[in-house]
């Protein structure tokens, strides 16, 4: 009789740790985690599948050309003052600063200052002219017109005021470029 009793009680033991056993296995089996993405979408149209490998190209600039008609030079040599000579000279002679003399620049090539520590960037393109749409690129975001730029200046969004100040820069000169 004991015996029996034995074995019922063992047997129910081992079914219980045998079943608690599992439920701790199971847990840590098929624990359930929260996806951060659904696993599959329905219906939506394939996400990033159309995403361009490289960033996202940036607006094209409108050409500045138009706009130097009717800029003015006044409101540009102001501009340049406040947002340019903290940096930059403008006269004939005038010294580098952190950024190098802007005398006579519409027209010339790049890098072209004696004595200036110049990029890497703008010294490859020692052979191009600074133009009239190279200065609006330039001047509206350096550092994208010129990729490693030492130029640490955010820009002039502005196309009537980025028209102002190169019409100033332009006027910096003994023999001023033609307008295009
Ligand atoms: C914080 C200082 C700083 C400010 C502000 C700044 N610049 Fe510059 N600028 C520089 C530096 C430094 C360079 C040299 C860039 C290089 O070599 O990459 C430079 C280069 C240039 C060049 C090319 C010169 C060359 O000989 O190739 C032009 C044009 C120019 N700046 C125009 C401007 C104008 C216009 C403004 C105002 C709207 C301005 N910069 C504001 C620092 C500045």
């Amino acid at each position: 009789m004991s015996l029996e009793f034995n074995k019922i009680a063992a047997s129910i033991l081992t079914a219980g740790i045998a079943f608690m056993g599992a439920g701790i296995f199971a847990e840590v089996l098929i624990h359930p985690k929260k996806l951060s993405q659904p696993a599959i979408s329905l219906g939506a149209a394939p996400q990033q599948a159309a995403a361009p490998a490289a960033a996202p190209a940036a607006p094209a600039l409108e050409p500045i050309a138009p706009l130097l008609a009717n800029a003015s030079v006044d409101n540009g040599r102001q501009l340049a003052q406040r947002l340019c000579a903290s940096c930059h000279s403008f006269n004939e002679g005038g010294r580098n600063a952190v950024g190098p003399n802007l005398w006579n620049i519409v027209g010339k090539r790049h890098a072209q200052v004696e004595g200036f520590n110049y990029s890497a960037a703008n010294r490859a393109l020692a052979d191009k002219p600074w133009d009239y749409e190279a200065l609006n690129a330039f001047i509206a975001a350096p550092a994208r017109a010129m990729p490693g730029t030492r130029m640490a200046f955010a820009g002039v969004a502005s196309p009537q005021q980025r028209a102002d100040i190169i019409m100033f820069l332009r006027s910096n000169s003994a023999n001023p470029a033609p307008l295009p």
